[in-house]
């Protein structure tokens, strides 16, 4: 189809992307053997096949017991140099990932080498692919508002290397309002902020991410078509929305691709974009996002080239670098 090869042609941006959901069945079980870390599986197959999730929680379930497989800052660069070698072949030219530092010191690790380890794997996509990039510290909502700032307060040695702090995990029941007070000191040390908002929770949640934390960007936001006076807010403060159209399917926000409201957001002139999540988990990284959006909503050229356009417009780049690329 003329709109794939486009698809695979442009060049992107990514801005939903958690790390640990980039980890493969393959190197989740190298690292497990190399850590003497036992896995509920038998082998790469059985863990595919548990892959199939009826909600938010049965995949969080299994993507934290994943992530335990992450050890040393080795762990971390490899994960983190494997996305940017996919990410480069889907012509992506910039990144914006997520991490989840709570998912690891948690166990005993130490928050510098998770993010030594993303780092210099970062910085040698930079150099080597050309694909320049943003660290965002993510909370895990279901855990404290306290836990956040201890969390927060054992990353202020390397806040050189974080560029924002984001909101993710369990999202019914955790409200936004349950981290004001997290985020206003975070917005105190120059930290933009973004929230994962309207994906299984209501559109009150995205209203109260702008509104109590300061979000600057909406992740998911799917949600917002629920409040009309919201979409216009959307659009007319040209808030952006990070959509991730497989993870929907997964988790089953939507029960079928074709009946996912992109082209209605993109419809409402609302600035919306196609991320990938947790690729490893959802089965595609980001151009098999745009294809299977392509071909389930027959999206057109002129859509496809409206949501790369988006994803360099909420990019954190700097202007002249948009300019460039758009
Ligand atoms: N939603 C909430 N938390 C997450 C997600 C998501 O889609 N992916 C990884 N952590
Ligand atoms: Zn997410």
């Amino acid at each position: 189809h003329p709109v794939d090869q486009l698809i695979l042609a442009l060049p992107k941006t990514e801005l939903h992307l958690h790390i640990e959901g980039t980890l493969e069945p393959e190197m989740m079980f190298e690292l497990a053997q190399k850590n003497g870390i036992t896995l509920p599986y038998a082998n790469v197959e059985e863990v595919r096949a548990a892959y199939s999730f009826d909600n938010l929680q049965s995949f969080l379930d299994l993507y934290y017991a994943g992530a335990s497989v992450l050890v040393t800052e080795e762990d971390f660069y490899d994960l983190t140099w494997a996305y940017c070698e996919r990410a480069y072949s889907d012509h992506i030219v910039h990144t914006e990932i997520f991490f989840d530092p709570q998912t690891h010191t948690a166990r005993g690790i130490d928050i510098g080498t998770v993010i030594s380890g993303i780092t210099r794997a970062l910085q040698d996509a930079t150099d080597k692919l050309g694909i320049s990039s943003k660290l965002i510290l993510c909370f895990l909502r279901h855990l404290s508002e306290a836990d956040g700032k201890a969390t927060l307060d054992a990353a202020l040695p390397y806040l050189a290397q974080i560029d924002g702090v984001g909101l993710d995990s369990s999202e019914l029941g955790h409200p936004p309002a349950k981290f004001q007070k997290l985020f206003k000191r975070c917005r105190d040390l120059g930290l933009p902020a973004v929230a994962h908002a309207g994906e299984e929770g209501p559109a009150a949640y995205i209203t109260e991410a702008l509104d109590l934390l300061g979000a600057s960007r909406i992740d998911h936001g799917v949600r917002c078509t629920d409040d009309a006076t919201l979409v216009v807010r959307l659009a007319t403060e040209r808030i952006p929305l990070t959509v991730c159209p497989l993870s929907n399917l997964k988790l089953c926000v939507v029960d079928d691709l074709s009946k996912h409201n992109l082209r209605n957001l993109l419809a409402a002139g609302l600035c919306a974009m196609v991320n990938s999540d947790d690729p490893a988990y959802f089965g595609g990284y980001l151009n098999a996002n745009l294809l299977a959006c392509r071909a389930a909503m027959d999206l057109s050229a002129s859509e496809v080239v409206q949501l790369v356009n988006h994803s360099f417009e909420a990019s954190w780049l700097p202007d002249a670098d948009k300019a460039r690329w758009r």
